[in-house]
């Protein structure tokens, strides 16, 4: 198929697909009643991970069009072109290969194959320097071992080693703790640090492009405090600071030694990087050993998703279910709820991992798009949303679809808490897809239900599991953006503010294009505040 002409709304299934939408919808209750074996149909297994997409508002002939639109999208050249590295991101003309941090075989293709090299070097050093902190081996100037790391970066430097250490604290190392700081909100670094030895302190500066503001100036704010604390002139020269990036002479010029330095390749993402080098954090934290576990989760989840028939993906059926609700039913948001408060971040990482990628609005060809796509990700984990925000779920008036995820069994809970846990999610599942009827006079008890949603059933929390889960997502955005005919892979819209804050901060407020609303809050700000 030639990509160059692929026009997703000109497709028939995409026009079938509209008219089912045009037409009265779906009652997943009456789709129950009619096919007794449709949680079977609708549901699909990959080794230790479960999904459940039966309570969606879908039937045989829309899930048919589905598939067709699938088919006739350039998913299956798209895949193969990622996978063998060919440049798909055309903006910035790179190849995207996350996918090669987590291969475990030698590649066919020589270039690959040479890439791989590289990438198992990268991972020794993970090994070796997550081993000698992890061992105490690791010192400090005064020849104390390390007990916190902290990790500074932000976006994808962040979100996705903040979550695994989270996900993964069932194998913390009891002695040592990571901390994470992202924001350039000084309150957050300095009451990190303040509460720190300095002594047994390393601090791991994370950025891709050793460019970022936010963490150039934590990075920097903490050099200054090991300064002062340590009474060294250079403590950048030290073991207490490593740098992990794609863009080491960036580094080298901040002043990290370069022995210091991890790196990886700027053909892994920032949103996709917690499998490269900026995955220390959790290498240190759960151990070397589980970083590789998770990497095999996802191995297998790509495994999956390059040889499961389109009907029998996990992540195709994600991703097309999400076309549906955004492209056909116009429902703008998606609610990601997990039933595991070590999955407390994932919300904010599907976040980033959906909306930086798919939250576009022109094809790849550049030309402007006449449908919705990426949907906004939001949510919470269960139960504590359910005594938030799920009265809007129930009887609210807008229609959201929501992923509940949840672990079958939990060896850092207890079988009674455990079993409340996912008799909450459960019910919750059934009764929006339920509802339930009440007479006129109270209709504030009426719950119309027939609210769709996915279940996730991982059979534990096991690193290896928790990779899978990431890497499923990863393709199901993969999949929507081959669909949608995006550029999945840049993320051009965060530039401009970027720009603006950068010229904002340096200029004191007098910049002669500034609008006049923001010049006058800068005014207000710099008046009120006392601080300059
Ligand atoms: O501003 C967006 C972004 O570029 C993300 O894509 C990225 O994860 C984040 O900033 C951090 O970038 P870096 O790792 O280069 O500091």
């Amino acid at each position: 198929m030639d990509t160059s002409y692929y026009v997703p709304d000109k497709t028939e299934a995409w026009q079938n697909l509209k008219r089912y939408a045009q037409k009265q919808g779906v009652d997943v209750r009456h789709e129950f009643e009619l096919d007794s074996e449709r949680s079977r149909v609708f549901s699909v297994r990959t080794n230790e991970l479960f999904l459940d997409y039966s309570k969606n508002l879908i039937n045989s002939e829309i899930w048919t069009d589905l598939i067709a639109l699938a088919e006739n999208s350039p998913l299956q050249q798209m895949k193969n072109s990622m996978f063998s590295g060919k440049k798909i991101n055309t903006s910035e003309n790179r190849a995207v290969l996350h996918t090669l941090l987590r291969k475990n075989q030698a590649s066919e293709i020589d270039e690959l194959d040479k890439l791989l090299k590289k990438v198992k070097g990268q991972s020794q050093n993970i090994k070796k320097v997550s081993e000698r902190i992890r061992s105490g081996l690791w010192l400090g100037v005064d020849g104390k071992p390390i007990t916190d790391v902290v990790n500074i970066g932000i976006g994808g430097s962040d979100l996705g080693p903040r979550l695994a250490c989270n996900a993964l604290a069932e194998f913390r190392h009891p002695k040592i703790n990571t901390h994470f700081v992202g924001n350039v909100d000084g309150a957050e670094i300095l009451s990190t640090l303040n509460k720190l030895d300095p002594q047994r302190t390393l601090i791991i500066i994370a950025s891709k492009t050793f460019k970022t503001q936010e963490t150039l100036m934590n990075g920097n704010t903490a050099i200054k405090w090991l300064r002062q604390n340590l009474k060294i002139a250079d403590p950048q020269k030290t073991d207490h600071l490593i740098a992990v990036t794609a863009n080491p002479n960036n580094a080298l010029e901040f002043g990290v030694n370069e022995s210091n330095i991890l790196q990886f390749s700027d053909w892994v993402g920032g949103r996709y990087s917690l499998w490269s080098s900026i995955g220390i954090s959790i290498a240190i934290s759960a151990g070397y050993d589980r970083f590789h576990e998770m990497l095999v989760g996802a191995q297998e989840m790509d495994e999956h998703f390059l040889t499961a028939p389109t009907g029998k993906s996990m992540p195709v059926a994600l991703a097309l279910l999400s076309i549906w609700y955004s492209s056909f039913l116009n429902l703008e948001t998606h609610a990601v709820i997990p039933y595991c408060e070590r999955l407390q971040l994932l919300p904010s990482y599907l976040q980033q991992l959906a909306m930086e990628s798919n939250g576009k609005s022109v094809s790849r060809q550049g030309q402007p798009l006449d449908y919705a796509t990426s949907p906004v990700i939001w949510g919470q984990t269960g139960t504590n949303g359910q005594h938030a925000f799920f009265q809007l779920l129930h009887q609210g008036s807008h229609t959201i679809p929501i992923d509940f995820i949840a672990a079958c069994s939990d060896a850092m809970s207890t079988p009674k808490h455990h079993e409340a846990l996912i008799g909450n999610m459960l019910a919750q599942g059934s009764a929006l897809m339920l509802g339930q009827s009440a007479s006129p006079s109270k209709m504030h008890q009426h719950y119309p239900g027939n609210n769709p949603s996915n279940t996730i059933l991982i059979d534990k929390l096991s690193a290896k599991n928790f990779g899978a889960l990431i890497a499923l997502y990863e393709h199901k955005v993969f999949v929507e953006g081959c669909i949608w005919n995006i550029n999945s892979f840049d993320q051009w819209g965060v530039e401009l503010g970027k720009k603006m804050a950068n010229n904002l901060i340096s200029s004191e407020g007098s910049l002669p294009n500034l609008d006049a609303s923001t010049r006058s809050l800068f005014a207000h700000q710099r008046a009120r505040s006392g601080m300059y």
